[in-house]
């Protein structure tokens, strides 16, 4: 695993977006794998900023985000599709029908899950997955559990996860119960993996899931047995590991 500090969340974002750019100029044609929350949205904007300066261009860009709330729609504000659309997709010329997240709107889980899967096969791997990291240790919406789940599929979301959603809702209530989302299998398929981590109470959760044991108890634990893993951190969420 190999770690960049950064000084703070703006540096921490510059630093992550440089390796997703480099990807781009690198391999036009690229699936990104992407994640929502507080975490990227940095990054995204430094994104869609170099991309308005002309120095990148989507047009070849496919996107498989990691996870949807089941029962949002695509046009409901609080649906993973109507937040990457707001911070990255709708600002760069990324082509609709090259980005893909799960239908939260399928109520049968099995057929959602099953059409994510056919759709990620189809794109043939994901070049590089860019990760957030959950305080309980979640990557996508995998949640702490007695095992590591291959492929996508539905989850009850964890108190402590619904809780940490809830700044994004009027009320605790509204944050939906389930989510699809894929699983650990395609997550460690991809060939590069981006960790972006920002802020102390983060601290626990790094030292535990990249320096613990390997436990489906810690999901981001198994990032450990990636080969090619980069954690960009700001110092706050580097301060309990000494590098
Ligand atoms: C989001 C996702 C989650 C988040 C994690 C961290 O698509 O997959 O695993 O990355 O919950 O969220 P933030 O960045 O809001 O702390």
């Amino acid at each position: 695993m190999k770690f960049i500090k950064a000084t703070d969340y703006m540096d921490m974002s510059r630093k992550a977006a440089n390796i997703i750019s480099a990807q781009i100029i690198m391999k036009p044609n690229c699936v990104l794998g992407l994640a929502t929350g507080s975490s990227p949205i940095g990054i995204y904007n430094q994104l869609v900023e170099w991309y308005q300066k002309g120095d990148l261009d989507f047009s070849q860009v496919t996107t498989i985000n990691l996870d949807e709330y089941k029962g949002l729609s695509k046009d409901n504000e609080q649906s993973y599709y109507h937040f990457m659309d707001e911070k990255l997709f709708s600002r760069v010329n990324i082509k609709k029908e090259r980005i893909f997240l799960p239908n939260g709107m399928e109520k049968d889980s099995t057929k959602a899950c099953d059409d994510y899967n056919n759709i990620i096969e189809s794109c043939k791997g994901v070049d590089l997955q860019l990760l957030g990291i959950g305080h309980n240790g979640h990557i996508g919406f995998n949640e702490p559990g007695e095992e590591f789940k291959a492929k996508t599929h539905c989850v009850d979301l964890a108190e402590s996860t619904i809780i940490a959603n809830q700044r994004f809702f009027s009320t605790i209530e509204e944050v939906p119960k389930q989510a699809y989302t894929v699983g650990i299998k395609t997550i460690m398929q991809a060939e590069k993996i981006v960790v972006v981590v920002s802020g102390e109470e983060k601290a626990e959760i790094v030292k535990e899931a990249f320096f613990g044991p390997i436990t489906p108890k810690v999901q981001a634990s198994i990032l450990q047995l990636h080969n090619d893993v980069t954690i960009v951190a700001d110092e706050a969420a580097l301060s309990m590991i000494e590098l």
